[in-house]
């Protein structure tokens, strides 16, 4: 069954929410590769664009948090580099040929994102938007840097 992202994972920031159902949508590739029984060439590639993809979110939404001073920044990058660890160690795993790999991978990805949008993500709202409605610009702005 293909994943979405439920109403209480949406944020409400544009980008943001564009580059969750992007992982979203990595997440449902995966998913097709293991049923089709893909190669291991094809899976991680997969994997590595996935996490190059996951990366730049991150660095987006630290960016974001950083520019609205969120009091809990350093617990949300800790979670995102813990996150990344782990991608990168079962990058290793399935590069090694571990059978069934590929459903572990699939089952902690799948997890581990919603639980990380669903509480640590939709935890920095209430923030963003008092900092968004302080500066007088929108959100929108805030994350792209964007003025006009
Ligand atoms: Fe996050």
């Amino acid at each position: 069954m293909k994943l979405a992202l439920p109403k209480n994972c949406i944020t409400g920031i544009k980008k943001i929410d564009t580059q969750h159902q992007k992982l979203v949508d990595a997440i449902n590739d995966l998913d097709k590769a293991i049923i089709l029984n893909k190669n291991n060439h094809i899976v991680s590639g997969i994997l590595e664009q996935m996490t190059q993809y996951v990366e730049t979110h991150f660095l987006d939404e630290e960016e974001m948090l950083r520019r609205c001073q969120y009091p809990r920044l350093k617990e949300h990058q800790q979670c995102h580099s813990k996150f990344i660890k782990q991608i990168k160690l079962f990058q290793k795993m399935q590069k090694q040929g571990l059978p069934n790999i590929e459903t572990q991978i699939f089952i902690f990805l799948k997890e581990w994102v919603f639980i990380h949008i669903k509480h640590t993500d939709m935890a920095y709202l209430t923030h963003i938007k008092l900092c968004s409605n302080s500066a007088r610009v929108t959100t929108w702005k805030i994350l792209t840097n964007d003025d006009s």
